[in-house]
């Protein structure tokens, strides 16, 4: 049984190398630069060092593994996003073709399941439709919201204000990205599932940006205080920070087209994980 993992530095690559190792097994890992990973963990993975957008390295790193974990590495502010995704992913999509790589686990996103419409998640539902092809076992996982989004606005969050383009009052799911590795990881060693499944991880309670800013101001103490920006504000601050116009599409697509969006699948035991966003916040947030 072979396991291949990509984005092994990731928020959620990380936490599905660490199980798997934990597990007694031994990753081969897809990583740009092997000094990124701890000497602890290098020592006991197979570090096949390479960029994801290679097609080359993509098509030899996964030949003859029985499960890939496929993470899009595409950053939202790259020009044409969408296609960026799609020609990064195109080198495994071919290899599941061709009989080389047995199963797929692809982190894709709620939202996926609209097809298009809802900007650079477009990118994961044509990857996700690609996959179903190609005649290897595949498993999408739709997530919701990452906590680590929260990360970026470190900054506002020091003075007191979280930014959001998203409808306020609107709850969605939002995960800790290592709940979402543990259910990675429990797919990758679980040998009895084939066909296609689609499950959602959706973490422990949907939560509106308003309940945000409330759970936020408790675990900091502080007041943080909601600025709900429309998308045409949205818009102009990402072209005047010089993001390239397909980007910013990408972007506020994501925000819009997913607008009272309901989970598909909705949420149940399965998609539940357990951590919540206060006790991510109180390790990750305070010093
Ligand atoms: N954020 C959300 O709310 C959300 C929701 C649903 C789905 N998702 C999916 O989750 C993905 C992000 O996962 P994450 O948060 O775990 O990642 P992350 O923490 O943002 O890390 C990005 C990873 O991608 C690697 N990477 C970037 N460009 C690469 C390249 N050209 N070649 C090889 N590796 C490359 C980075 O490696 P280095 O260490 O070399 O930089 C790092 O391991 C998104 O792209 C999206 O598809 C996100």
């Amino acid at each position: 049984m072979s396991i291949v993992v990509t984005t092994p530095t990731g928020h959620v690559g990380s936490r599905v190398v660490r199980v798997l190792l934990q597990a007694g097994a031994r990753p081969r890992v897809l990583v740009r630069d092997p000094a990124r990973l701890d000497a602890p963990t290098r020592e006991r993975v197979e570090a096949l060092q390479g960029d994801l957008t290679d097609p080359d390295y993509v098509r030899t790193s996964v030949k003859g593994a029985r499960t890939v974990f496929w993470v899009d590495p595409t950053p939202h502010v790259v020009e044409n996003p969408v296609e960026t995704s799609l020609r990064t992913a195109a080198p495994l999509i071919d290899a599941a073709r061709a009989g080389d790589v047995e199963r797929v686990v692809l982190l894709s996103s709620a939202g996926a399941e609209l097809r298009e419409g809802a900007g650079h998640i477009d990118a994961l539902g044509r990857i996700e439709e690609a996959l179903d092809t190609t005649g290897a076992d595949v498993l999408h996982l739709r997530n919701g919201y990452f906590f680590t989004n929260l990360l970026p606005d470190l900054g506002m969050l020091d003075g007191g204000v979280l930014t959001t383009s998203a409808d306020p009052d609107q709850p969605v799911p939002w995960v800790d990205p290592r709940d979402i590795g543990e259910v990675v990881a429990a797919r990758l060693l679980n040998e009895h599932w084939s066909g296609r499944i689609v499950q959602g991880v959706h973490g422990p309670e949907d939560l509106s940006f308003r309940r945000v800013t409330e759970i936020l101001s408790d675990v900091l103490d502080r007041p943080v205080e909601l600025n709900a920006v429309s998308d045409d504000e949205a818009r102009a601050g990402m072209l005047a920070a010089g993001l390239p116009p397909t980007a910013v599409d990408g972007i506020v697509g994501m925000s819009t087209g997913t607008r009272g969006l309901r989970p598909d699948p909705p949420r149940d035991l399965i998609t539940t994980t357990p951590t919540p966003l206060a006790a991510w916040a109180r390790t990750q947030l305070t010093a």
